[in-house]
């Protein structure tokens, strides 16, 4: 009830200001600068209402970030998503269109000496390329998250990771939901496009046959029906996160009934990874092809 309320309060901070128009002064560091940011400030889409630092801490954590990690903080308001990421030794971009706020940004990481890992520019959101980013980071209505799906899930690589403060993604499912002193911060990993059919042979118990796979998408959540001439095939236990798909498959192929766990990456229309059957000692190379049926992973049928 308490975690409940906490939410609803952060929750209630971005909508009030948005809906009423209630200012509220910013609990900023005591720096000097000509322009001082008020809470509630219009934004374009959006006011500026910040994430309190210990969720932007926890969200970093949540997405794992290391110095090989690229950040963009869509709507960065004063920056301090992608100075926090810019001191753990990653790069980002925080994007903003507050000529004032991307000012005050750039010149907090030059006071911080993170000029060169953090950097703040004046552009819309939804006319940003998302490709660089490993992790991108929101605290945006659920509408605005919802808009700019589209725009991650077509430019971000499979495996990146994407955090919200308090909104979700609308349809897309979060693959984790978490919560720091109350407030609640969501993960999505960005799948890869699994969908269609796809076609490869394998020996697992002593000839080879020939298999056929349809796979159907929604996200990152995937099913499918598998077929062979010589067998009756079926599906199991099937999971993508991020390129990495793997799934058993059950089949009949006379008196014999073999089991195969596969595990693959995902790399355009090919799957490179590995076979196991019947938990035998041998664990042989698969490769699949897709032959048809690769669309916009929004399209989902
Ligand atoms: C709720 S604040 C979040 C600030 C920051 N991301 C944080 O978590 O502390 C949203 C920010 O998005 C900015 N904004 C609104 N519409 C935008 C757009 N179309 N493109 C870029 N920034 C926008 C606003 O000016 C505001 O600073």
């Amino acid at each position: 009830m308490h975690e409940r309320s906490n939410w609803l309060a952060a929750a209630w901070v971005l909508i009030a200001a948005c809906v009423l128009g209630i200012p509220v002064r910013a609990q900023t560091p005591a720096v000097e600068y000509a322009f001082e940011p008020v809470i509630g400030m219009p934004g374009k889409d959006v006011v500026w209402v910040p994430t309190p630092p210990p969720v932007v801490e926890f969200m970093l954590d949540v997405a794992q970030l290391t110095p090989r990690d690229f950040v963009i903080d869509l709507g960065s308001g004063d920056g301090r998503i992608v100075l926090a990421a810019a001191k753990r030794g990653a790069r980002g971009l925080g994007v903003e269109l507050n000529a004032d706020m991307v000012q005050l940004s750039n010149d907090e990481a030059a006071r911080l000496g993170l000029s060169k890992r953090a950097e703040f520019v004046v552009k819309d959101m939804f006319q940003t390329d998302l490709a660089p980013a490993s992790v991108l980071t929101t605290y945006l209505l659920p509408h605005l998250n919802v808009k700019v799906r589209p725009q991650l899930l077509a430019q971000m690589k499979p495996g990146s990771r994407v955090l919200t403060y308090a909104f979700h993604m609308g349809e897309w499912q979060p693959d984790a939901v978490l919560q720091v002193n109350g407030l609640t911060v969501h993960l999505w990993i960005v799948p890869a496009r699994a969908m269609g059919l796809w076609r490869w042979d394998h020996d697992g118990i002593g000839f080879t046959r020939h298999y056929e796979m349809n796979v159907r998408q929604s996200f990152q959540l995937i099913t499918g029906s598998a077929s062979s001439k010589t067998s009756f095939a079926y599906l199991r236990d099937m999971k993508l996160e991020g390129d990495r798909i793997s799934f058993t498959l059950t089949e009949e192929a006379g008196s014999a009934l073999a089991q195969t766990r596969y595990e693959g990456r995902i790399e355009g229309d090919a799957i490179v990874g590995t076979a196991r059957t019947n938990n035998q000692d041998v664990v042989r190379r698969w490769s699949a092809t897709r032959v048809a049926g690769r669309t916009d992973i929004e399209q989902r049928k």
